[in-house]
């Protein structure tokens, strides 16, 4: 793979500015974002008010601690535009989630949000290794997830060739990739493995495709996972983070050069790491929750919100700012087994290891004579489907998943194309103990 390390003259000069730079920026930012959450959105007014904490009580970093914490639950109590800072007139989009129970969680724009949006996500692909001039096949999904249009806007912004075909019918894209000749995707790690089994299907050689760099995202996903695609395409893949309540994808992004973790742009979002259970803020190189403020946000600022997700905070390396370590698991992802806690990341990087299976999977868990239990789903690669091949791969897999997570599960290797796939986000874990 060729080397894609930046000269620095293309880099943002925040991205290479001293620490001291960047502390006093977000200072002087998050001075303003905390003022205008106060001064222009009742509900933080109200917030604020409650906690006893007033705008002028910020003098340092250290004092964003006093403030109260924005949970997503907010966002569904005042649906759907109830936390907006700016009259509705003054938004150009409109996203939200699904949500997976009740109303969906709605996010709105400026502008100017939108136009530091495709800053952000241009900033992100240049890590990645993308250039002006690059062909980018963006199959995130278009429409109220903020995947298809953020990536669309920021491709456009740093000069790309967009081909906006969003997910779904993989054989068309594969088509299409194979026609354009796209130097860069963006997709959900799991759908790219979907558009690799259509390669083969169409009896292409992946690694003869265009791809040079895969920015790929939305959904938890591991090292083992990285080089499975890497090598599948002999291609870079690189890490991009972001959610809709802070704006989307391009909130950090892994750098080509390094592939050390997802360097966060502090210039727009300020990351503090708490202790779930306490919300006591941690030191950075400790793990915890993540939680964001954004410091130019118009639409929808965002004061210490919780993102639920798992990390810790490291020192820059490709940039100044700081790194967030490859994001492990959600605390809402978590299921505890027998009390011992696993992340499907964690089942993922066990199934990587095994020859005879393919990287598909779902976890199905169930209740049995009172006690839960974990099935886990997985497909034989076409060589390996013989039954015996079928059982030697099940025994290693619980054979992995006992010695290092630590649990007895039940291996179930169904055909290839068997697991259910989906062309966005993954769905890793299926609930079916009783209520
Ligand atoms: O998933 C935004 C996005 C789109 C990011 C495309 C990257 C690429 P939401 O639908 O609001 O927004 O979901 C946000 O997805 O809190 C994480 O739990 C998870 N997530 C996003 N990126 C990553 C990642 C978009 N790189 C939620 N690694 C977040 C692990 C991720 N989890």
């Amino acid at each position: 793979m060729n080397d894609l390390t930046p000269s620095p003259d293309i880099l943002d000069p925040i991205e290479t500015a001293s620490r001291d730079e960047i502390t006093a920026l977000q200072q002087q930012r998050l001075a303003w974002s905390l003022r205008h959450a106060y001064d222009n959105s009742a509900f933080y007014r109200k917030r604020f008010d409650e906690a006893g904490v007033h705008p002028d009580d910020f003098k340092t970093l250290e004092d964003l601690a006093k403030f109260p914490f924005t949970m997503k639950q907010d966002l569904r109590d005042t649906y759907p535009f109830g936390m907006f800072a700016v009259p509705r007139e003054q938004l150009v989009r409109i996203h939200a989630s699904s949500g997976t129970t009740g109303k969906p969680t709605v996010v709105g724009y400026t502008r100017n949000d939108i136009d530091v949006w495709a800053d952000m996500v241009a900033r992100s692909i240049r890590a990645s290794g993308g250039r002006k001039g690059d062909i980018a096949h963006i199959a995130y999904g278009y429409g109220l997830f903020t995947g298809g249009l953020g990536a669309h806007y920021g491709a456009e912004r740093l000069g790309c060739t967009v081909v906006p075909i969003s997910g779904g019918m993989t054989e068309r894209q594969v088509t299409l990739i194979n026609d354009f000749k796209p130097r860069i995707i963006m997709v959900t790690p799991s759908y790219m493995l979907s558009i690799l089994d259509e390669f083969k299907r169409q009896g292409l050689d992946p690694r003869e495709s265009s791809f040079e760099v895969g920015i790929f995202g939305a959904e938890p996903w591991t090292n083992a996972m990285r080089e499975e695609i890497e090598q599948a395409f002999n291609m870079n893949a690189v890490d991009i983070y972001g959610l809709s309540e802070v704006m989307g994808p391009g909130v950090a992004n892994e750098c080509v050069e390094t592939k050390d973790g997802l360097h966060v742009w502090e210039d727009h979002f300020y990351p503090e790491i708490i202790d779930p259970t306490t919300g006591e803020v941690l030191p950075d190189g400790e793990t915890g929750e993540l939680v964001f403020t954004t410091l130019t946000k118009e639409g929808l600022p965002m004061v210490r919100y919780r993102t639920r997700d798992l990390t810790r905070l490291l020192p820059g390396t490709a940039r100044s700012m700081r790194r967030m370590e490859k994001i492990t698991g959600r605390t809402d992802d978590m299921i505890i087994l027998r009390g011992v806690n696993v992340f499907p990341t964690q089942i993922e990087e066990q199934i990587l290891k095994c020859r005879g299976l393919a990287p598909h999977f779902q976890i199905e868990l169930i209740r049995k004579d009172r006690m839960d239990a974990m099935i886990v789903h997985v497909e034989c690669t076409a060589t390996e489907a013989a039954t015996e091949a079928r059982a030697a791969s099940a025994r290693e897999l619980a054979h992995h998943i006992k010695s290092i997570i630590g649990i007895s599960t039940r291996i179930e290797v169904h055909d290839p194309d068997d697991v259910a796939r989906s062309e966005g986000k993954a769905q890793r874990v299926v609930d079916n103990r009783p209520a």
